[in-house]
């Protein structure tokens, strides 16, 4: 469904604007790091772990007197049953879109290109015991979307949640994301069970320290969980973080010869990057 609506924007110019979402609710995190909730579009359809494009229209160019839509893709974070979408996002001073976009506040209106795509969905992999999201940053969004899909909690017996951030600020929405499932009405029991935490920070000190790869692959993440059989039978990965973390995490899982999944041929393990709004 494309909406059309009218919004004032900065430049004080009345503009039409493409398939308009309203914002319903913002929350910053960090000075870099900010999460907001908009209207989902009635006829909007995803899977769980699916991205869309956001944005906003751009200042008039001064040249041509016209505007353009800003786009960013942006993992869905939350869960394909929920009424409202919830995006995170970093703020970069001098990004084209995040420069704006950190400054939304409840009432005004973002672009929502209603075409979900992604492969951090189940269609693209195999049954299996467990299921491990690994994740740094923003790249936890398709994971919030995901640890609150029942899906999630019928297809494995155990699902493990890693996220690395330069920070303890930068933790506190995984925090939260944790904390929300487990008292969640639908998946909060299942969680309660089956959903383990495994936050670290890489610069500031907290209760574990060092870059999931690290803890990885010197046996520190095994040997913490009690887990002594990492392999392709049982285990299944979703990455998403920075390009450093899914090339890493992509040897890594094949060494233990987890093989690469797709919507049209399901595999071991998934990575998608995450988007830089
Ligand atoms: P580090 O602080 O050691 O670079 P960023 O803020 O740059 O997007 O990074 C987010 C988190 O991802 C940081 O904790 C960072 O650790 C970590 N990280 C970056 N590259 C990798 C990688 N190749 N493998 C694992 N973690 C990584």
């Amino acid at each position: 469904m494309t909406e059309q609506s009218t919004v004032t924007l900065t430049t004080a110019t009345p503009v039409t604007l493409p398939d308009a979402q309203t914002v319903t609710e913002v929350e910053h995190y960090t000075d870099s790091l900010f999460r907001f909730r908009v209207t989902r579009p009635a006829s909007l359809r995803f899977r769980s772990g699916e991205f869309v494009m956001i944005g906003l229209m751009s200042d008039l160019d001064p040249v041509t007197g016209k505007q353009k839509p800003l786009l960013r893709a942006y993992s869905i974070a939350s869960p394909a049953w929920d009424d409202t979408l919830q995006f995170y996002s970093i703020k970069v001073k001098d990004g084209p879109l995040t420069s704006k976009l950190q400054h939304i506040k409840p009432g005004d209106q973002v672009i929502l290109r209603p075409k979900p795509v992604g492969t951090l969905v189940h269609d693209a992999l195999t049954p299996a015991k467990r299921i491990w999201f690994f994740s740094t940053g923003t790249g936890i969004a398709p994971f919030a979307s995901l640890l609150r899909e029942p899906e999630t909690y019928e297809r494995f017996e155990q699902v493990i949640l890693t996220h690395s951030c330069r920070d303890l600020a930068e933790l506190k929405f995984g925090q939260e994301l944790v904390e929300e499932t487990k008292n969640d009405i639908l998946v909060g029991e299942e969680a309660q069970s089956k959903l383990i935490y495994y936050p670290t920070t890489t610069r500031e000190p907290s209760a574990k320290m060092g870059r999931i790869t690290t803890v990885l692959e010197d046996g520190t993440l095994f040997a913490d969980l009690k887990i002594a059989d990492f392999n392709a039978e049982n285990d299944r990965a979703m990455v998403c973080g920075s390009m450093g973390l899914n090339t890493d995490m992509k040897r890594i899982l094949e060494a233990y010869g987890l093989r690469e999944g797709a919507n049209s041929d399901p595999g071991d393990y998934v990575i998608e990057k995450a988007f830089v709004g």
